[in-house]
């Protein structure tokens, strides 16, 4: 299949794309380059061992997208294309809403003009607010507390009144929990620019001595230590997640929201812990003030993924934090 990937550049589009092309899949990098860099296409030709053809350009350029569509014959989008940081979107709305609504009403245009009916969408387990119930499955009530996941979730119901419209629609929106962690090779990976506002990069910039300390936001939680406990999923069981639903969506029509979560919920302790152990270095903390809007505790039901998707994560933590530690060093050598 010819799968064109909007955000292709990015962390999650890069290790997408890794697990496609491994499939068989030919794919096409589509992306402005806001928040990745070009070097990413020779990493991803190292690591793939094959050439993905590039192209710089912006989803809400509809002409320009319409052209890439049809040069290459692409049979189904996955579109990954977006700004992504809770607290950024909060200060400034309006280009979150432009460029994440408004980008992917320019996709939508652009493949019906090439008559293209499959699309993967990256939402967010942040449409699900805050947590009524654990685990989360894809019934529970949607909501949005800031303006990047009410981004996420109009989209989430713009795609469900386009697959309403159009019988042959085959959507599937992808709920991703807390992706972290790198391809083996660490080449590819989330390379955050300045002060990481990750737990996971930030926690390997402690451990490589480039920070103090990690600040840990809330010790006195109801959770097993008073830390935070989120759902972390190894990036390269989320790549293959995407490939997954692309295969699912070739024998289904409809729309569908999908959660990717490993089901299992770490505490910042426990990563924290975890992260020494695979990098073997000390990973400084001080418990300071709870974040507003944090949660105690979220992490998802997988179950539907294994029904529809026949997918599952499979990498464990103590993956996921050495493939971050490998990355963290090959930076370091540069
Ligand atoms: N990383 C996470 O923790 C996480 C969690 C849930 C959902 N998501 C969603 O997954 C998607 C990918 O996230 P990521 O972590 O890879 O982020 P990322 O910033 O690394 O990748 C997004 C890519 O989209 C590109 N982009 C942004 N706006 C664009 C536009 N208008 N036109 C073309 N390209 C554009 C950026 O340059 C970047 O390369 C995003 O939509 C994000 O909201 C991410």
């Amino acid at each position: 299949m010819n799968v064109l990937l909007t955000g292709g550049t990015g962390y999650i589009g890069s290790h997408a794309a890794v697990a496609l092309v491994e499939l068989g899949h030919q794919v096409v990098l589509y992306d402005n380059l806001t928040n990745s860099s070009e070097a990413v296409v020779e990493k991803l030709e190292q690591v793939a061992d094959q050439r993905m053809p590039f192209v710089k350009g912006d989803v809400r350029d509809t002409k320009f997208l319409i052209d890439a569509l049809g040069d290459y014959s692409i049979d189904a989008v996955i579109h990954l294309a977006g700004l992504k940081a809770v607290s950024d979107s909060i200060k400034k709305p309006v280009d979150y809403y432009a460029n994440n609504v408004q980008g992917t009403i320019s996709l939508l245009q652009a493949m019906r003009a090439q008559q293209l009916k499959t699309l993967v969408f990256s939402s967010s387990a942040t449409v699900y607010g805050h947590p009524r119930y654990l685990p989360l499955d894809e019934s529970h009530p949607t909501c949005a507390t800031n303006p990047y996941g009410r981004s996420k979730l109009q989209i989430e119901e713009m795609l469900r009144d386009v697959a309403a419209s159009d019988p042959q629609s085959r959507i599937v929106c992808l709920r991703y929990f807390n992706p972290v962690g790198a391809h083996e090779g660490g080449l590819i990976g989330e390379k955050p620019n300045g002060v990481p506002s990750n737990l996971m990069p930030f926690i390997a910039q402690v451990a490589a001595g480039k920070r103090t300390e990690l600040s840990v936001f809330g010790g006195d939680y109801p959770t097993p230590d008073g830390t935070g406990v989120r759902d972390y999923i190894h990036v390269m069981d989320l790549a293959e997640g995407h490939a997954a639903a692309l295969s699912f969506l070739s024998q289904n029509v409809g729309w569908h929201a999908i959660n990717l979560g490993k089901g299992k919920g770490y505490s910042v302790l426990e990563l924290v812990r975890v992260f020494e152990k695979a990098s073997g270095h000390q990973v400084p903390y001080t418990l300071v003030a709870r974040r507003a809007g944090d949660v105690a505790a979220c992490y998802s039901n997988p179950e539907k993924a294994f029904k529809l998707l026949n997918w599952a994560a499979k990498r464990t933590v103590e993956e996921m934090c050495a493939s971050t530690w490998r990355l963290q060093q090959s930076v370091e050598i540069k």
